[in-house]
Parts: structure tokens; sequence; C-alpha cells
């Protein structure tokens, strides 16, 4: 199983992160030819298609995107992000990318990919809203089958620090949901989950939490870990013979292997209470004694 994988594209103005003349387009053409190569079964897209100006501006760069990503002949799933909804409603984009934009499970066999989208819209000053109103629906979907599943998201919920971060650094209630330790808790329960893929954070990490692989793959159009080039990324996951290779391609090139398996095959010990918890129960025991 390949799936070609694209994120925070960001098509549309200029802006000062990225480089002078950089056409979003030219990047994705790439990756539309580079899945064709490599025998991509489908696509995913992990959201923010453009930068956001106004309804009109949107309207064109949004087509443009979905336009060039629709050149690729097999299957996409395409995931919304922050800036995708500023000036353009779910249904402006739902009409623009010809697809559903609510959360889905798609059959890819032996395993499953679970496009989980919980709302992305920042409120100023405060960040995303709670992820835990669509909690139901994500477990609901990861228990109603056995089979692994690959989570998708445009806003990582591995908890992941932002230390270094250009945009994050400062701001990390915008880097993920308030509740994102909750929603990891639910779905580590499950133990059906193997990955987890976002985008939104620009850069590249992966992060196991309780047997998940949390995966987020760099920015198409991205230039702060990679000054004064654009990152020019997107990546290929192959997942074959019990293992998974992430393979991020461009200017910031990353790669791993690792087993591919289910979070609940190979639980993770819970972690202890607080050392002084810990150390004041054994005063408690050792003067009873
Ligand atoms: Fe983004």
């Amino acid at each position: 199983m390949k799936i070609a994988i694209i994120t925070d594209i960001h098509h549309g103005p200029q802006s000062h992160t990225k480089k002078d003349g950089w056409n979003g387009l030219g990047t994705v053409e790439n990756f539309v030819q580079h899945a064709h190569a490599a025998g991509a079964d489908l696509i995913l897209d992990l959201g923010d298609h453009i930068s956001d100006s106004n309804h009109e501006t949107d309207v064109k760069a949004a087509t443009e995107v979905a336009t060039t990503l629709a050149t690729f002949k097999g299957p996409r799933y395409h995931v919304l992000g922050n800036h995708d909804v500023n000036n353009l409603s779910i249904a402006d984009n739902e009409a623009i990318f010809g697809q559903s934009m609510q959360s889905q499970v798609i059959d890819l066999g032996e395993i499953r990919l679970v496009v989980w989208q919980p709302g992305v819209k920042i409120t100023a000053g405060v960040g995303f809203p709670r992820a835990a109103d669509e909690l139901d629906w994500l477990v609901a979907a990861l228990n109603a089958d056995d089979r692994p599943a690959i989570i998708a998201t445009h806003v990582p919920l591995s908890g992941h620090s932002q230390i270094g971060n250009y945009y994050f650094q400062r701001n990390p209630q915008y880097s993920t949901y308030p509740d994102h330790d909750s929603v990891r808790e639910a779905v580590e329960a499950t133990g059906k989950a193997a990955l987890w893929l976002s985008g939104h954070v620009h850069w590249n990490t992966l992060t196991n939490v309780g047997g998940v692989q949390h995966l987020t793959i760099q920015s198409a159009s991205e230039r702060f870990t990679t000054y004064p080039l654009a990152a020019e990324a997107f990546a290929m996951l192959t997942i074959e013979d019990g293992q998974f290779t992430i393979d991020v391609q461009g200017n910031d090139p990353f790669h791993a292997r690792l087993p591919f398996r289910k979070s609940g095959e190979r639980p993770w010990m819970s972690p202890l209470r607080p050392f002084n918890e810990i150390a004041e129960r054994a005063d408690v025991e050792h003067e009873g004694a």
C-alpha cells in the first residue's frame, strides 16, 4: 500500500514566510508526477491548500490546487486546514474539491484510513475549538473494525514539543487542540490506531505515544527549516510486511522505517504517578510498619 502525502501547500499570495516567486502549483505538479511514477494507490492531502486573503482570491487559489491534484489518476482524499476555512465555508471547499469534507473511513484492504475532521477554525487569542465534540465518531469508527487504522487530521494531537518551531514555540496553543491529551487517551484505549498523520506545524516529526506513531509532514511551501530554499516537501508512506516507511522528498528530507501495528498489540505500561506521591506513600508505609 502506497499513500502519497502532501500538506500545507499554501498556494496563493506571497508572504514573508515564502520564497520570492514560489509557485505552489509547480510543487503540486511534481507531487502528482512522483505519485504516478511511484505507483501510489491514493493521494492524501492534509489541508491548508491556500494562504487565505479574501473569498474571491481564495476560491481561485483553492480551485487551482484542486484542479492540479485532480490530475492524479486514482482516489484523492482531502482534509481541511485552518486557512481553508477563514474565508471559505466547508460547502465551498466541498464544491471545489468535489468530495465531502466530513469525517470518513476508507477501506484499504488490510488497513483502514480514518479521515477525521474536527473543527479547524481558529479563534484569535484562543486557538482551536475542542476536538472532543467529534470524538464519539472517531472512537466508534475505530472500534467498528479490527484492522489497524491510520488516522489523518490537519492538526496534530501528539502533544509534541514546539520548541524551535518558528510559528508555535511562543504560540503553542495554536499548534494543537486544547483537549489533545484526552483525545489521545480515548484513541489509545481502542488499541486500533497504528499511525496518525498530520500537517499544520510545518515540520517533520515522529512521536510515538502509547504505541501510536504520530507523524507530521513538512509543508510544501515552508522555509523556516530550509532557508532560503522552500521545503518543496511531499511524502510517500509505504506499508508492507508489517512495517511502514515514510519518505519525505524535497529540501527537508526525512526517512523512517518502523513496525506497523495497532497500538493494542503491544500496549505500553501506564506512566507512573508523580514521584513525590510515590515517596509520600513509601513514607506512610514505612511509618505504619
Ligand atoms: Fe499551514
